[in-house]
């Protein structure tokens, strides 16, 4: 069972992100002054200035931030104050390079950049902690120090580890988890191309071979001993903090990336998570973007992982400008009302404070082109004055905030799943393609859901307050996550299976049994063939009552058990006929196995055949272009219509509803203007 979350907003707050280290200090009260008549209360700051307090190795001075401070407090402005780390001083990383990080190659990630140091390094652990004391000891008591960020973005950039330090702390990790050579052996399948093992000291990270691929079982192993050194690191800092600071200061960090469990390191480390959203990265990093993709709104789906980490989380990083590093990435300036549109999605989906990265866009370094509320100049423009009126919207949201979001259904995840499908390319193209599938169709279907992430003490409970759980593809399978799932479908619960279901075991390996393996009980059924879609065939489809559904890149071929339903039937090749898709009674609850990855058209058609699809039907008729969110709190709804498009949309209100943001009664048909945003409360 995870535990509740430990710190929460009482009021829904706006923030922006602020570098006193890169501006002339005469700027600091006029920058201060200005952020508060843009309603802006709380700033972050510090997370990049190691040097600012030990320019040189082991000599602490705080005068800097000190005189910054004192200012925050006369101004009345609350702060976020951060652990440097994720910056190492040139003097550090030059006199000790066994704290820098390293490519598979063994070239060592130098002074310059950001991120360049490994989290193994007893040298860089100790530095690390003894700046994070220094730290707490100094302003852990200081009355404008509301929470502290450890670090920033902890795997961003780079999220793979081959130093020195970490090939041996690997070494240790495995022999923790193994304990014996013969274990280790089994478990990473070493009979095969004889990688067996016979003394310790030959296990390392995963290194340069002839053929570039890795053993999958080690690297499987190797990405959660990266999980785990992400989360000891992040942990220690935590701890020192703890013992210093006031009570009531909360700390958080600010992902969200891959390879660390987010939810343990949340747990074990964290009062609140928080999130940096960019919506625009859409454009930046494909310079072409499809009108009618998602692009902008895709941001959704990462804040409905970030939901199911922390469900009233922090967004420390809120995109205000067109984005840009000198080196890479373009991207226009948001639209009039886009910014807008973007901060309510954040609160849509959860968060209680939003903070715009950044005050006044850098006048140097890599980041020129990551434009902040402010331009070079410095003069009053049209992105702040968009930002004061957020902190208006802001004040009338107020009873939004602590609401909780509601959804229809759930999609299971996990993290044995997620990193095998990085690793095992077969496993990646059905994962992504059924994810985005769910995402799309949930999104035009105004069908919102959460996703649950499966831990290693996850309890039914926690399952069973969704009708539906979708599992695409558990792959990995193992005895007691078939028993959760059992428990699940025995109290009632609905559960939808994809293609390539439990035919691996923990290490990753593939197991001696019929498909779907561990899970043949509650699905009643055996998977006879399977094949990827031909690229020389039409493309595949199943046809359920006649309709046909695209049944995208990997099809299973199912022999349905006695008391299994067949729904659908593969329509294409030589299974042409067999069952595509069946439903199965377990308890008091049902299984569905879907043969295929999902297609959009498969998940519409399975939401609305399990009665999940448009919750919101008899309150709104909204176009597919518009995102509806709930949330809800004391028995209040509060719902978000948030349009993506540059033109007007639409809405057929079928009931009376109260606008939060212009305080009247709305029925009827209203147009919502491009790029523009509702709540309503439904009443
Ligand atoms: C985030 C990071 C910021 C800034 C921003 C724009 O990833 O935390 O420091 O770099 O992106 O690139």
């Amino acid at each position: 069972m995870r535990q509740a979350q430990k710190h929460r907003w009482s009021a829904l707050t706006m923030g922006t992100c602020y570098y006193p280290e890169q501006w002339e200090e005469g700027l600091w009260q006029s920058d201060l002054v200005r952020m508060k008549q843009a309603g802006v209360t709380v700033i972050r700051v510090a997370e990049f200035a190691w040097s600012k307090f030990e320019a040189e190795e082991g000599v602490f001075t705080f005068d800097f931030f000190d005189r910054f401070l004192a200012l925050c407090v006369q101004e009345g402005m609350q702060v976020i104050f951060s652990t440097p780390t994720a910056t190492p001083p040139a003097w550090l990383t030059e006199k000790y390079p066994e704290t820098l990080n390293a490519t598979r190659e063994g070239t060592l990630y130098r002074h310059g950049g950001r991120r360049h140091y490994n989290y193994n390094s007893p040298v860089y652990r100790r530095f690390c902690a003894r700046v994070t004391e220094q730290l707490a000891l100094h302003y852990g008591q200081h009355p404008a120090i509301i929470g502290w960020q450890i670090d920033n973005e902890l795997n961003c950039e780079v999220n793979e580890f081959y130093s020195e330090a970490d090939d041996i702390a690997f070494r240790a990790w495995v022999r923790d988890r193994h304990h014996t050579l013969d274990a280790l052996n089994q478990a990473w399948g070493t009979a095969f191309w004889n990688q067996t093992y016979t003394d310790w000291e030959q296990v390392h990270v995963p290194r340069p071979n002839a053929i570039n691929a890795v053993n999958p079982h080690l690297h499987l192993d190797y990405l959660r001993f990266v999980s785990d050194s992400t989360i000891r690191f992040c942990a220690m800092q935590a701890e020192i903090l703890r013992r210093h600071i006031r009570p009531g200061c909360f700390i958080t960090t600010n992902g969200m990336f891959g390879n660390v469990d987010n939810h343990r390191m949340t747990d074990e480390a964290l009062d609140v998570y928080s999130y940096d959203s960019y919506p625009n990265f859409a454009f930046a990093l494909n310079r072409t973007v499809d009108p009618d993709a998602l692009n902008d709104r895709a941001w959704s789906k990462h804040l409905t992982s970030v939901r199911a980490i922390c469900p009233h989380f922090m967004i420390m990083e809120q995109q205000s400008g067109g984005n840009g590093w000198s080196n890479r990435m373009e991207a226009p300036a948001p639209r009039p009302g886009q910014l807008t549109l973007w901060a309510m999605q954040s609160i849509a989906h959860g968060a209680d404070y939003l903070s715009f990265f950044r005050w006044r866009t850098s006048i140097m370094g890599t980041e020129i082109y990551w434009h902040g509320i402010l331009d070079y100049d410095n003069r009053d423009n049209r992105r702040l004055r968009e930002v004061k009126r957020v902190g208006d919207m802001i004040r009338r949201l107020q009873p939004v905030c602590g609401a909780a979001h509601r959804a229809s259904f759930g999609v299971l995840r996990d993290y044995d799943n997620e990193w095998d499908a990085q690793i095992d390319v077969w496993h990646g193209r059905v994962q992504e393609q059924s994810i985005w599938a769910i995402f799309e169709a949930a999104q035009h279907t105004h069908t919102p859901y959460d996703e649950v992430w499966l831990g290693r003490d996850t309890e039914a409970d926690e399952l069973a307050k969704y009708p539906v759980l979708f599992y695409p593809h558990a792959v990995i399978m193992t005895e007691v996550r078939a028993r959760l799932l059992e428990a699940y479908v025995r109290q009632g619960g609905t559960l939808v299976l994809g293609c390539r279901t439990a035919y691996k075991d923990e290490t990753g390996k593939c197991v001696m049994q019929p498909q779907p393996g561990l899970l043949r009980t509650l699905t009643g059924t055996d998977v006879t063939e399977f094949t990827f879609a031909s690229p020389a065939e039409e493309a595949p489809y199943a046809l359920w009552d006649g309709e046909r559904i695209d049944t995208p890149v990997f099809l299973d071929i199912l022999n349905p058990g006695e008391d299994t339903k067949v729904l659908a039937r593969h329509g294409t090749s030589y299974f042409m006929g067999e069952a595509a898709l069946t439903e199965h009674a377990f308890g008091a609850g049902r299984v569905l196995h879907w043969g295929a990855a999902l297609s959009v058209a498969a998940v519409r058609r399975l939401l609305a055949y399990l009665g999940a699809a448009e919750p919101f039907r008899e309150v709104i008729d909204a176009p597919e272009t518009v995102e509806l969110v709930l949330r809800e709190k004391e028995g209040r709804q509060y719902l978000f219509v948030l349009n993506y498009k540059p033109q007007e949309a639409v809405l057929r209100l079928r009931r009376a509803v109260k606008s939060l943001l212009h305080s009247g009664v709305c029925e009827g048909e209203i147009a919502l203007q491009a790029y523009g945003v509702e709540v309503f409360e439904v009443i």
